[in-house]
């Protein structure tokens, strides 16, 4: 049996090993993560955090971000978290930061503050996460296209942020001293080549700011413009408002102040959706909406308004032990529906997965006749129209008794929930309200979607069984009002 010490390779490997360890041990360090998530589901997304990676995660003042502190080995794991929209790593954070009365004074102070911020972690952060990504694009094909909406159909609305993000423009040209030009260790030697041509060029960067709250002195593209160009001076890096590879991040809510290097490129609450529609919902709500309703192993999960699938493709995603049925009643949904649900199939197929189809089947029906058996659902979850880009505040009123009443009759007595997205409030209370018997309102999330505050009702259904409350029965003129409108269908 040969030791390490008794052939000349022996000895390489050991020393390329102790050096691969000693370069592990090194690079494995504690930072905070920063991740904007859904507003009104900060909750959903720490209890992630916690279930999946094991930290426990701070929720901000400033509502709709989290920030949890992991070691530098877990960053692969920060991606797979379902309920985050763009991730960031913090360079500092400052709770109660004094900002000066005066533009001048307080531009100044953020100015002077770019070159005393502990970059160094920070930044290698950012350099580990982009070598993650160069992999994860080769792993998916080698190349690392965004899906786009297909033609002819709208692409998402993104929600509305706080404050304006602006960017800075200045145009030096040189390679930023401090920052980290390691290989990637235990990278292809293809790789290597790239991450040392990517080292010699320099590196681009802008400032994005965020700001609310109404006692600074200054607006947020004048705070991204001066901290940026500081930035610029103590890196000299060359400012790029578009084409860049550092995206630094001032985050300003009130007296709270947040300095960051993003490592998303674009929210990723679009991962899953390819065929977008008028209301595509956001991947991230569609995953904190199923969360509320905790799925278990061989439960019915439908969505029977799908849209363009936004709910059921995330919930097959990820309870592949329950079972989903999305519909709608729109034929152009339906077949969204089924080309978003084909390409996540044939994505797992080409990221080598042996396993059987998703759990899902796709339907085209009418929510207020559903071909389902009473009591054979366990959960809901749906995101109604809202009566703006889908159907009418008018037509709501009779939408939404009839809904409520179908689904309590499908769902499960006793045990079933429904968890429901809508911004029509005051329809949904009123017909709610009239629909004690069947279901009973647990407390509402609050959420912004795409600027409009909406609410996600959670129901859970009583225990009565359908056919046996007052409002189980149709008044002969909302029967009326039925029949007519399928005539007018007809
Ligand atoms: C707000 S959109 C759902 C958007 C969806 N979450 C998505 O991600 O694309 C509401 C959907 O309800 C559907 N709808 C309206 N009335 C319906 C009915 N009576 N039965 C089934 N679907 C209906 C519309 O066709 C529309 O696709």
């Amino acid at each position: 049996m040969s030791t390490p010490n008794e052939s000349c390779d022996g000895n390489l490997n050991t020393d390329a090993n102790t050096l691969a360890n000693d370069r592990e041990r090194l690079s494995v360090f504690t930072v905070t993560i920063g991740a904007t998530v859904p507003t009104g589901f900060e909750h959903t997304a720490a209890e992630e955090v916690g279930e999946k990676i094991g930290a426990e995660a701070r929720i901000s003042k400033d509502r709709g971000r989290i920030y949890f502190e992991i070691s530098t080995d877990k960053l692969p794991m920060v991606h797979h978290l379902k309920s985050v929209d763009n991730l960031f790593v913090i360079v500092k954070e400052f709770e109660n930061y004094h900002f000066k009365d005066t533009k001048e004074e307080a531009l100044s102070d953020l100015m002077q503050l770019a070159s005393q911020l502990p970059w160094a972690d920070a930044l290698e952060v950012w350099r580990m996460n982009n070598s993650l990504k160069k992999r994860r694009g080769r792993r998916r094909g080698g190349n690392n296209t965004k899906p786009k909406p297909s033609k002819g159909e709208d692409a998402p609305v993104p929600a509305m942020d706080e404050g304006d993000a602006v960017v800075t423009t200045t145009e030096k040209v040189q390679r930023e001293p401090d920052a980290p030009q390691g290989k990637e260790e235990g990278g292809s030697s293809h790789e290597e080549e790239e991450l040392e041509d990517d080292a010699t060029k320099p590196l681009k960067f802008r400032v994005t700011c965020s700001r609310a709250g109404d006692k600074h002195s200054f607006a947020s593209n004048e705070a991204a413009r001066d901290f940026g160009g500081a930035v610029q001076e103590f890196f000299q890096w060359k400012a790029d408002m578009t084409k860049f590879d550092v995206e630094v991040l001032l985050n300003i809510a009130n007296n709270e102040m947040v300095i960051g290097v993003a490592l998303t490129e674009e929210s990723l609450h679009r991962r899953n959706i390819t065929h977008f529609g008028p209301t595509t919902l956001r991947s991230t709500l569609a995953y904190g909406m199923l969360r509320l309703c905790q799925p278990q192993v061989s439960d019915v999960i439908i969505d029977p308004m799908c849209g363009t699938g936004a709910i059921p493709v995330e919930g097959c995603i990820e309870w592949q032990h329950s079972f989903f049925v999305a519909g709608d009643n729109n034929d152009m949904a339906v077949s969204r529906t089924v080309n978003n649900i084909n390409h996540i199939q044939k994505r797992k197929q080409d990221g080598g997965s042996s396993a059987s189809g998703l759990p899902v089947d796709t339907v085209q029906w009418d929510l207020c006749h559903l071909p389902m058996r009473t009591s054979s659902v366990d959960i809901i979850v749906t995101d109604m129209p809202f009566g703006k880009r889908i159907g009418s505040r008018k037509k709501n009123w009779d939408l939404y008794p009839s809904c409520l009443r179908e689904m309590a009759r499908v769902c499960r007595p006793g045990t079933g929930k429904a968890v429901l997205l809508t911004q029509d409030k005051k329809c949904f209370q009123k017909a709610i309200s009239r629909m004690g018997g069947l279901w009973r309102k647990l407390p509402t999330v609050w959420v912004n979607v795409g600027g409009l505050h909406a609410g996600v009702f959670v129901l859970k259904r009583t225990s009565s069984v359908y056919g046996t409350t007052p409002e189980d029965v149709r008044s002969p003129q909302e029967d009326g009002e039925a029949q007519s409108k399928s005539r007018e269908k007809q």
